[in-house]
């Protein structure tokens, strides 16, 4: 036997993370909670847990220590781990803030500043899409019309059924910004809609917006790395933010916020103002105050805990998606709907239309069964109301946004599953609901005691 020979016969093979272990890094889950909704809030398992409680310890040990010593390397240390897993060019182009909201503000204070500083006129415009993110248009609000600027708000198609049909509205929102003499300043793309939920053409849409001569371009990708491809190369925006709390297992608040090298990027300042103004927003943003930073710090054992699992994060992205358009495609055939969008438009979360007799009909409406769901049932999910357009003859109106991480199991025998366990309920939701509009008060707490044939 040659040295090549004996080294491949023992060469270890990868330990990935056993399904016992994976349940017992959720064990802190309720468990009687059927969780699919990670794209609310995301996750965290106990090992990340341990090691964030482990760095809040150092720290409260000899404060003063880990500030001069630790905390700055740290914080390049998780810098470096973004860069490398988003393609950036340059850890200069990396900021790690509390959440996607810091980061939108921090970009459209940028964009109040260019009213303040005579770059805008008066009546520039940003585009984005109807279905941004609440908190995103509050702060469109808050900088860029209170500084003066205007808003075209584009609709995204739903259901939807190719990326072209988003390009096409946006084309044409374009075209009639452009036809009206009013210049855009700054585009606002979500990466993954956040309801109803889509994955958005991004790469397509920053071309659109560059050959439109649009100079500002930020992608909210709140929902992004674990959920979709990340690639800042290819993606070519200016400014890109992502939640590492939602969908890469970090204890929350971690986020980053990706500016592209360019003259402007020295312009760019942490709303919360600290003795490192002027050093760049990376510094800035890796001191802004006395506080808790260990979510932040954590990022590097946060790889380690992913590549606990085949393919590592783009694994648990790939098998994610697949389980959640499975469990999509299961609950439309059973309640006779469908998808909101087709599976390549699908991230780890999908809209399933609900059954038209359920008939919801307004926001509230979505709350009130959403807090029955989990009141009586400990399902928690998402329910998106969609008004009916002009003439439309028998359209769904409610959808639920279904989402799939590495916690959830589809055991299709066992009726304590996520998946059964809605499917169940929200049939018999229907069937009660047909019969007389009273399953607020027929049906029982717990779902798994339900029999099939109600
Ligand atoms: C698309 C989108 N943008 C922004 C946010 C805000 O994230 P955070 O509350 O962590 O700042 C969310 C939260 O769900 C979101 O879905």
């Amino acid at each position: 036997m040659n040295s090549t020979s004996a080294s491949a016969a023992v060469t270890p093979q990868p330990l990935f993370i056993t399904p016992p272990e994976v349940f017992s890094e959720f064990s802190h889950h309720h468990p009687s909670v059927a969780r699919i909704n990670n794209g609310g809030f995301g996750c965290c398992p106990s090992s990340l847990i341990s090691s964030q409680r482990q760095i809040q310890l150092q720290w409260l040990r000899q404060p003063d220590e880990f500030f001069f010593n630790q905390l700055q390397p740290g914080m390049l240390r998780s810098r470096n781990v973004i860069k490398e897993l988003i393609n950036a060019d340059h850890v200069d182009e990396v900021s790690i803030v509390d959440n996607a909201s810091t980061a939108i503000s921090i970009v459209l204070q940028h964009m109040a500043w260019g009213f303040a500083e005579g770059k805008f006129r008066s009546g520039d415009a940003t585009v984005m899409f109807h279905c941004t993110y609440g908190a995103v248009k509050k702060s469109v609000e808050a900088y860029f019309v209170r500084a003066g600027g205007y808003v075209i708000e584009v609709p995204l198609p739903f259901p939807v059924n190719s990326d072209d049909e988003i390009l096409q509205e946006f084309r044409q929102a374009l075209e009639k910004a452009k036809q009206s003499g009013r210049s855009v300043r700054l585009a606002i793309i979500d990466h993954v809609t956040f309801m109803p939920t889509v994955v958005m053409p991004v790469k397509q849409l920053v071309s659109i917006c560059r050959e439109a001569g649009i100079d500002h371009i930020f992608i909210d990708a709140a929902h992004g790395i674990g959920c979709v491809d990340v690639d800042m190369k290819q993606i070519g925006a200016d400014f890109y933010t992502k939640n590492l709390h939602k969908w890469l297992f970090c204890p929350p608040s971690a986020a980053f916020l990706y500016c592209r090298k360019s003259n402007e990027i020295s312009a760019l300042h942490h709303p919360v103002v600290t003795h490192q103004y002027g050093n760049g927003l990376a510094t800035e943003s890796s001191w802004i105050g006395t506080r808790d930073y260990s979510a932040q710090l954590v990022v590097p054992k946060v790889l380690e805990f992913v590549n606990r699992f085949e393919g590592g994060i783009d694994g648990i992205k790939r098998r994610n998606h697949d389980a959640v358009v499975g469990m999509g495609e299961m609950l439309g055939k059973a309640w006779g709907t469908h998808l909101g969008c087709p599976p390549h438009m699908c991230s780890s979360m999908v809209m399933v239309g609900l059954p038209a007799c359920l008939q919801v009909s307004s926001d509230q409406d979505t709350l009130k069964l959403r807090t029955y769901l989990r009141d009586k049932f400990g399902v928690e999910v998402a329910i998106y109301y969609r008004p009916p357009k002009d003439g439309e003859v028998g359209p769904l109106t409610g959808y639920a946004r279904i989402s799939y991480q590495v916690y959830n199991k589809i055991k299709l025998l066992e009726l304590d599953t996520d998946t059964e366990k809605l499917l169940l309920l929200l049939l018999l939701l229907w069937i009660i609901d047909i019969t007389g509009k009273k399953y607020l008060s027929l049906l029982q707490p717990k779902a798994t005691t339900l029999p099939l044939s109600h």
